[in-house]
C-alpha cells in the first residue's frame, strides 16, 4: 500500500495533515445533487481514503444537499481523532439543483448547525466561507458581514478554525484582519494558474492553499505535454497533474475527488511519485499554453 505521508504534511490550524486527502463532492449524485449513483461504492471510497492513511476531507451540506456529509457520517463516525473534516458554507441549493448565494448571518448560522447535525460534530473543525461571486471564478466585494458572523460563531465554540474559498487576495486579507485564516481552497490546477502569486503570498504567511478542481473538475485536464510526461513516467496523467501540485509549493494540500476506489488508489499513489525539475519546467508550459 502507498505510503501516503510520503509526500508530506502541513498544518492546517492547529492540526497538522497529510497532504494527499480527499474532496467528498463526486459522491454526490449527477450535477453534485441527489443521492449518489452507488451508495455502498461511496461508502467504501471514504473508508478506504481512511485506511489509507487520509486524514483530511473535503465536504459541504450543500453537496446533494445533506448527501456527502450524511455519507461521511454513516462511513466514518465516530471519527478517528487525526480526521480533519473541512466544510464549506455560503450557499444554499435550489430544488432545481441552482446554487444561490446564501450569506445572511441567519443562513451562515443554520448553514453551521446543519453541518454540525449531519457530520455529527460538536464542533466544525474547518469551516470555509465560500464567496460566491461567479460560479468558480473570483470577484471582489466585501467580506466583512459574513465573515464576522463565522468568527462570532467560532467565539461560540462552533467552529474550530475558518478559512476561505473562491476569494481573492484583497478578500483573504480582510479576513485576516477579523479572525485567522487557517486555508484558502480556489480553483487552481496545471491548466488554470490565476492563483499563482496567492499560493506564493500563503506560503509565507504558512497559511495552506487547497485547489479545488486539481484534476480539472469537470473538464478534466487534457494536454498532450501532460500525456507525454505520464508515458514516459509510466503513471497516468492524472497522477502527474496531483504530483505537480505538491511539488509546486509546500503549503498545497491535496483534495482530489472520485467516486471510483481505483481512481482512490491511483490518486494516493501520486505521493510517491516525484518529479525532476527538467519535467516540472516541462509541465509548467501547459499552463503558459493556456495562458
Ligand atoms: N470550494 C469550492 O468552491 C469547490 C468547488 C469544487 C470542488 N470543491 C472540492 O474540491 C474537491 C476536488 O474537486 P472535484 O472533485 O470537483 O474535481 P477534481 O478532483 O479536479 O476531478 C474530479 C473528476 O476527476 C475524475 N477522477 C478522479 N480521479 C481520477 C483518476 N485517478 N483518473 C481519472 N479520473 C479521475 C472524477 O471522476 P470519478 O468519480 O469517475 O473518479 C471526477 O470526474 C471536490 O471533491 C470538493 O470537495 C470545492
Amino acid at each position: 500500500m502507498t505510503d501516503i505521508a510520503s509526500a508530506g504534511v502541513y498544518a492546517l490550524g492547529r492540526r497538522t495533515v497529510k497532504r494527499l486527502g480527499y474532496g467528498a463532492m463526486q459522491l454526490a449524485g449527477p450535477g453534485v445533487f441527489g443521492p449518489p449513483k452507488d451508495p455502498a461504492t461511496a461508502l467504501t471510497v471514504l473508508r478506504e481514503a481512511v485506511a489509507s492513511g487520509v486524514d483530511h476531507i473535503d465536504t459541504s451540506d450543500f453537496y446533494g444537499p445533506h448527501v456527502t456529509n450524511k455519507l461521511i457520517r454513516e462511513a466514518l463516525h465516530p471519527y478517528a481523532d487525526d480526521l480533519v473534516i473541512v466544510t464549506k458554507v455560503g450557499a444554499v441549493r435550489g430544488e432545481d439543483a441552482s446554487w444561490n448565494r446564501a450569506i445572511t448571518p441567519a443562513e451562515l448560522t443554520q448553514a453551521v448547525h446543519d453541518n454540525l447535525r449531519n457530520l455529527g460534530l460538536d464542533a466544525l473543525h474547518v469551516v470555509n466561507f465560500r464567496s460566491m461571486g461567479h460560479g468558480h471564478g473570483l470577484s471582489e466585494g466585501s467580506i466583512e458581514e459574513p465573515f464576522t458572523a463565522l468568527a462570532e460563531l467560532q467565539r461560540q465554540g462552533l467552529i474550530q478554525h475558518l478559512g476561505m474559498s473562491n476569494a481573492t487576495s484583497t478578500q483573504v486579507a480582510q479576513a485576516r484582519g477579523i479572525a485567522e485564516v487557517v486555508c484558502v481552497q480556489n480553483q487552481y490546477n496545471l491548466a488554470h494558474r490565476e492563483d499563482d502569486a496567492l499560493i506564493d503570498e500563503l506560503e509565507a504567511a504558512e497559511i495552506s492553499y487547497v485547489p479545488f478542481f486539481p484534476l480539472g473538475g469537470f473538464t478534466p485536464l487534457q494536454s498532450s505535454t501532460l500525456s507525454d510526461v505520464a508515458k514516459r513516467l509510466e503513471a497516468t496523467p492524472m497522477q502527474v497533474a496531483l504530483a505537480w501540485l505538491l511539488h509546486r509549493a509546500p503549503n498545497i494540500l491535496l483534495i482530489p475527488g472520485t467516486s471510483s476506489v481505483e481512481h482512490l488508489r491511483q490518486n494516493l499513489a501520486t505521493a510517491e511519485l516525484k518529479l525532476a525539475d527538467d519535467v516540472l519546467a516541462e509541465l509548467d508550459t501547459v499552463g503558459a499554453e493556456k495562458g
